[in-house]
């Protein structure tokens, strides 16, 4: 507005100015116009006069000069003639004039001073009235002067007219030019401007979240120039905005991405200093004897795997059956060592366990009844008595070392893993009921029909909700848990906060998706090194001759649906018979718990499944399957996975499976195709597998077809999509996720 009231002001008073100078100039010329109008008409009439009114003087001849003034007294616009003597006084004057002339006349002794006639305005009577004077002359001698007196006023008045008529120019002039000025300011400026002003708040505030926006900036003609460098502020505000927006989405997902480092600073924070406790049945690193050389491996399984980078963070204490054959010789006097040995970094400690206990307690109640009582494989579980009593005395037996380790503890928080221990909880809890106990179970939990065949279902819950915190990997098995205890158990069940109390203590029940390192599968130096020729060094290596390379990586057990995955094979082979001689599948099988008959059929199962595939398809210099029945390192096992086309997870019945993520992880190249059971619990967050029923052989023949002959864009979508999940969803995230639920509790939460 300010602008708008600048430009009419200025406008007004230079138009003002203007008419002021004009009507002054005007007037002045009217002025002098009329004047010397009024000079000439007057001269000439005194002119006239004159002679005959200095004779009338001379001839002193009163009567008649009298005459003479009165008649020409009488003219239009003349208002009177007057005669005076040599001094200036009157002889005879118009008698109207009389009283406003005085005596002696100045301008009559002037005018026969001068010997001219002289003229100028005055007020006779009240009135403005032009005065000529002339000296009288008679025989060339002055007798007098006569003055000629005119009614000057209509000047004033003419005047007076000009400067009205000059002011009502300038009032109309100064109308428009406000209208005018509003109009044109309102049009092209301010509203141009204020379209402009609201489109710049609109792409500088969230509006604008496409950023077109910034493309459609307001016309306005004038203002051209300055609209097309705001169009170009607002598209480079809209690209600043998409990159800081990306950034933050970047920082933000740094930020949310858990790493050792962050998971490290968590604990410190979380714990406060305190060791974390962890026991689970097996240890992280064996001792093994080969002749007199003692060896230090990573025993293959998803707990160990997941675990222990945890540890090694932690800096804690770790709890387990020294199952090696060298193990006692590598402890110290309290059973413990100091583990991984490269590079020490938490401490195990080893329970010890007869052969009797070992096979009670472990192959027996352990591994022949609860594993497959929660893998629903239509393996029968077995219970007998005296595993149950070994079960029992060897959770008694961690029980006893544990709370040896946490005795100088105040509130330890403690993390007990597995289908092992199911007793430990509470057995912990009875002596340490300050202790934060928290429960993960690492495989399924069944329906409660199915666990309902367990004789002893009572005395294995109420160990379980001994912990604080009960994990699962998903939430599916939280319902069937609680299901259970709710089937079998006298308690109050919370469906909303998914708790269970019973006498006084209550028990949350979570699901905490397990996961890998993510980086520590993705040795970007290696790969670099071996990138390209790795799949034909792998062939080299292994004597494989073929194009195309699957591989699946197990503990040999009948839960993973090994011999269902060679039957698919073989069947795919039989579809498509152009894969011959140009597809292997390499299975990297760690044997597992071979003392139990079960595993040891299975083995030979797998032995003659891969050997009748073989048999039926094998040429000369090729094979479809090879079979690597061995420990195998987590190097070794990655090199398969990062050259491998395909990885084949066909679990029957499985709590998470992290072969699968494993794979994922190891594939930065975002080549590879996963083939997913629908039974393991991974299927749920990697949805960009290929999905199978490992019971149907000829859905899983159709998906390694399928998988060899993907798209690379598709492939490469599908495993970023994947990649994406684990990098999130990763073990330190994980760690966190269930360290903080159970250290966020207090002892206090058991009550009621
Ligand atoms: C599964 C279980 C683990 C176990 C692993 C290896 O992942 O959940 O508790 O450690 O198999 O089995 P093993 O009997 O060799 O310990």
């Amino acid at each position: 507005m300010k602008i708008t009231v600048r430009l009419i002001v200025s406008l007004v008073l230079a138009v003002a100015m203007v008419t002021a100078a004009f009507s002054f100039y005007q007037v002045d010329r009217e002025k002098s116009r009329m004047a010397s109008d009024l000079e000439l008409r007057t001269s000439i009439l005194a002119d006239s006069l004159r002679g005959s009114v200095a004779r009338l003087v001379k001839e002193d001849l009163s009567a008649r000069l009298k005459w003479i003034v009165e008649r020409f007294g009488n003219r239009k616009r003349l208002e009177g003639v007057a005669v005076f003597d040599m001094e200036g006084n009157i002889i005879t004057v118009t008698p109207e004039l009389k009283p406003g002339i005085p005596q002696p006349f100045p301008e009559a002794v002037k005018t026969m001073l001068d010997n001219s006639p002289s003229s100028r305005l005055m007020d006779i009577n009240g009135k403005e009235t032009y005065i000529y004077v002339l000296p009288l002359m008679a025989n060339g001698k002055i007798n007098g002067a006569m003055a000629l007196f005119n009614d000057a006023s209509y000047i004033d008045l003419r005047l007076k007219e000009i400067w009205k008529t000059n002011l009502i120019r300038f009032l109309i002039y100064t109308m428009l030019i406000v209208l005018i000025t509003l109009v044109v300011v309102r049009w092209s400026i301010t509203g141009p401007i204020a379209r402009i002003a609201q489109w710049m708040r609109e792409v500088r505030t969230d509006k604008d979240k496409t950023g077109h926006l910034a493309h459609q900036c307001p016309r306005g003609d004038i203002l051209a120039s300055l609209i097309n460098e705001a169009t170009h502020m607002a598209k480079s505000l809209a690209t600043a905005r998409a990159k800081a927006e990306e950034a933050a989405k970047l920082s933000f997902k740094a930020a949310s991405l858990w790493s050792a480092n962050r998971l490290k600073e968590h604990m410190r924070a979380e714990l406060g200093g305190k060791k974390l406790f962890l026991v689970s049945n097996r240890e992280p690193y064996m001792h093994t004897k080969t002749g007199h050389e003692v060896r230090c491996i990573v025993p293959a399984g998803g707990l160990v795997t997941a675990l222990d980078p945890v540890m090694r963070i932690c800096d804690g204490l770790w709890l387990a059956h020294g199952g090696g054959d060298a193990d006692r010789e590598t402890v110290d006097a309290f059973d413990k060592v100091r583990v991984p040995p490269e590079d020490p970094a938490y401490t195990l400690r080893r329970v010890w366990l007869s052969k009797e206990e070992e096979k009670g307690y472990y192959y027996g109640f352990s591994n022949e009844g609860m594993w497959p009582l929660c893998h629903i494989t239509h393996t029968r579980p077995v219970f007998r008595l005296e595993d149950w009593v070994y079960y029992q005395k060897v959770n008694e037996k961690f029980a006893e070392a544990l709370l040896k380790e946490i005795a100088d503890q105040e509130s330890p928080l403690v993390l007990i893993q597995d289908y092992h221990l199911a007793l430990l909880p509470l057995l912990v809890k009875e002596k340490r009921p300050d202790a934060r106990v928290a429960l993960f179970w690492h495989i399924p939990w069944p329906n409660p029909e199915a666990f309902g065949i367990c004789p002893w279902q009572q005395e294995i819950l109420m160990g379980m909700l001994g912990a604080d915190l009960v994990g699962f990997h998903i939430q599916y098995h939280c319902n069937n848990f609680l299901d259970t205890v709710d089937r079998f158990l006298e308690s109050k069940t919370d469906w909303e906060q998914f708790s269970v109390s019973r006498s006084g203590h209550t028990t949350l029940v979570k699901s905490f998706p397990i996961s890998v390192g993510f980086e520590n599968f993705t040795d970007r130096e290696t790969a670099r090194q071996e990138n390209g020729p790795l799949r034909e060094r792998l062939f080299r290596e292994t004597g494989v001759h073929a194009r195309l390379l699957g591989v699946g990586v197990d503990r040999i057990d009948y839960t993973k649906g090994i011999p269902e995955r060679f039957r698919a094979i073989e069947r795919f082979l039989d579809k498509h018979p152009e894969f011959v001689g140009e597809f292997t599948f390499v299975e990297l099988g760690a044997p597992s718990r071979t003392h139990i008959k079960k595993y040891h059929d299975l083995m030979a199962e797998v032995e003659e499944t891969v050997e009748s595939v073989n048999w039926r398809f094998q040429t000369k210099q090729w094979r479809p399957i090879l079979f690597l029945k061995a420990h195998h390192s987590h190097e070794e096992i990655s090199r398969f996975y990062r050259a491998a086309d395909i990885c084949m997870v066909t679990s029957l019945h499985d709590g998470m499976n992290l072969v699968a993520k494993e794979f994922v992880s190891a594939r930065d190249d975002e080549d590879g195709v996963l083939i997913l059971s629908q039974f393991a619990g991974a299927s749920r967050e990697l949805t960009d597998a290929l999905i199978i029923n490992p019971y149907d052989i000829e859905e899983m023949a159709d998906a390694i077809y399928r998988s060899l002959l993907m798209e690379p864009r598709e492939k490469s979508e599908r495993m970023a999509r994947m990649r994406q999940v684990v990098r999130e969803n990763n073990i330190y995230r994980w760690a966190a996720d269930l360290i903080t639920a159970a250290a966020r509790l207090r002892p206090s939460d058991g009550g009621e």
